[in-house]
């Protein structure tokens, strides 16, 4: 596998920055709703917030680079449905890290809750408070959770079977070490 073949070690990093932000991301989540309402709470609430908010700019980086940067092909015979299903995958993900912090930020001020970025300054205002609008927004969230679980799932699944059953390439040019990649 040639370095044309693998991602560039920006785009490698960008995937697996977000990557270790959803492992922190997700579980804290799951936690923290059902931790009984107290200082621990809400300091994982706020926690959860501002890794949100940084998944956000990240993934605003990562789409400009990635519009600039096109990724390597897909191995000559890749069957058009796979094509068609690791675009589709990828695209929904991209969208998911942009609406599940709008989502959440939107639920958390039309409840009152101010959003600050891990303390630094507080998110200006974009809705005032509305408890209609948090219950639509919460419901969003939780159903993008679920999205995002399920898709997370089948696009590791996927990689796993370029692995081990194609055998082809594919897996290895997103890892840390694949090769000399491009800048
Ligand atoms: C990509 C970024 C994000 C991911 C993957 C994510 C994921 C999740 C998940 C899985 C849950 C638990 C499911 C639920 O009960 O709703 C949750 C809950 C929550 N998230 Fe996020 N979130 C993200 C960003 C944000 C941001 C930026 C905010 C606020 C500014 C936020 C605010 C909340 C709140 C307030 C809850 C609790 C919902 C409730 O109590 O009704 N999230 N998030």
């Amino acid at each position: 596998m040639t370095g044309l073949h693998t991602y560039g070690n920006v785009a490698r990093s960008f995937h697996w920055l977000i990557a270790v932000l959803l492992v922190l991301q997700v579980p804290l989540a799951f936690y923290m709703v059902d931790q009984p309402l107290g200082p621990a709470k809400l300091g994982n609430y706020a926690t959860h917030k501002s890794i949100g908010l940084l998944i956000f700019s990240v993934t605003a980086l990562r789409l400009a680079w990635r519009l600039t940067h096109p990724a390597p092909p897909l191995p000559a015979g890749t069957p058009g449905w796979q094509r068609i299903a690791a675009r589709l995958t990828q695209v929904v993900l991209y969208a998911l890290m942009f609406l599940m912090p709008l989502t959440g930020l939107l639920r958390s001020q039309a409840a009152n809750f101010p959003v600050s970025f891990f303390g630094l300054f507080t998110v200006p205002t974009v809705v005032g408070v509305n408890e209609e609008l948090s219950r639509g927004m919460a419901a969003a969230h939780e159903m993008q959770g679920t999205i995002l679980l399920l898709l997370v799932g089948a696009h590791g699944l996927a990689a796993l079977h370029h692995h081990f059953v194609r055998k082809d390439g594919v897996l290895r040019s997103m890892l840390p070490l694949a090769g000399r990649g491009r800048p």
